[in-house]
């Protein structure tokens, strides 16, 4: 254990945390709380312990405690960050203060209602659209993919859908309506991806006032993704899409099946995929 980490050992800090049952509470209010701090406690230990020692009652959302799964993005100390990664120690105040994701509805505590969120998702066609269905259906081979193509949409591929963005978003606090920095960011990865063929129903989708020209480039989506995507770059690329499409009309042929190089096949042993239920 380092010496920073032992001076930081049995600290006792304090936990200001938002609190509101629907059910029971005409608005918010804030409870608080003080635990020992343990070497390596994260915000979200910090909850689960005063939840198994202090209240039962206090209701947060959580799954995989390694920064993948996106359930446990709050508001700490007023800036949004998954709970699972976010060192106690990292924060520089005594107390700190939890608060549920900006910008949604609340369902209980420190749960936000993120059914819009997903709506939004799904509304721009987030998966890869080609005709060739019986392909897709009987698959016979590979895409074609160079690894030039590939990185021209990577970086938005790694959104875990935690919604921070919009946490952090002043276009969506002022405009609910607004399709938001994550589903305009997933509508340019999938434009962006040599295996599409969907641009134009894509493009259909974001046809409305509160699309792609609501975005004010504030940035702060980008800064406070926790996945190192670029969603304000995500939507200036995509507008740049937008023109070669809508005024220049490029369209894009979505590429072919990969070439199998000669004397590659399957290895022994390895058994065939089981026949498909549905
Ligand atoms: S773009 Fe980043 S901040 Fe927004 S939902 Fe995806 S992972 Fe979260
Ligand atoms: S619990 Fe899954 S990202 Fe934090």
């Amino acid at each position: 254990m380092t010496e920073q980490a032992k001076g930081c050992q049995d600290k006792e800090m304090t936990f200001r945390i938002m609190r509101y049952d629907p059910d029971k509470d005409a608005k918010p209010y804030f409870q608080q709380y003080k635990i020992k701090l343990q070497h390596g406690m994260t915000i979200l230990d910090a909850l689960m312990h005063i939840k198994e020692t202090q209240d039962p009652t206090l209701s947060y959302r959580k799954s995989c405690r390694m920064g993948i799964c996106g359930s446990c993005a709050m508001q700490v100390n007023g800036f949004p960050r998954l709970t699972c990664q976010t060192q106690v120690t990292e924060i520089s105040t005594d107390t700190i203060e939890v608060r549920p994701l900006a910008n949604y509805p609340i369902i209980r505590d420190l749960v936000p209602d993120l059914g819009d969120f997903m709506a939004r998702h799904e509304s721009i066609l987030p998966y890869i659209i080609r005709e060739d269905h019986q392909e897709q259906n009987n698959p016979t081979g590979e895409y074609s993919q160079s690894p030039a193509e590939l990185e021209e949409y990577l970086q938005f591929a790694y959104c875990i859908k935690c919604g921070s963005c919009l946490a952090a978003c002043p276009t969506n606090a002022t405009d609910r309506k607004f399709t938001g920095p994550q589903a305009l960011a997933a509508a340019y990865r999938y434009a962006a991806d040599s295996r599409d063929g969907g641009l134009a129903a894509r493009l259909d989708t974001l046809d409305h006032p509160n699309s792609l020209f609501r975005c004010h480039y504030a940035g702060a989506c980008s800064e406070a993704c926790p996945k190192g995507v670029d969603p304000s770059l995500g939507i200036q690329l995509l507008k740049r899409k937008l023109f070669q499409k809508k005024i220049l009309g490029r369209g894009q042929k979505p590429a072919g099946m990969a070439q199998t190089p000669a004397g590659i096949g399957r290895r022994e042993g390895i058994p065939q995929a089981p026949e498909k239920t549905v």
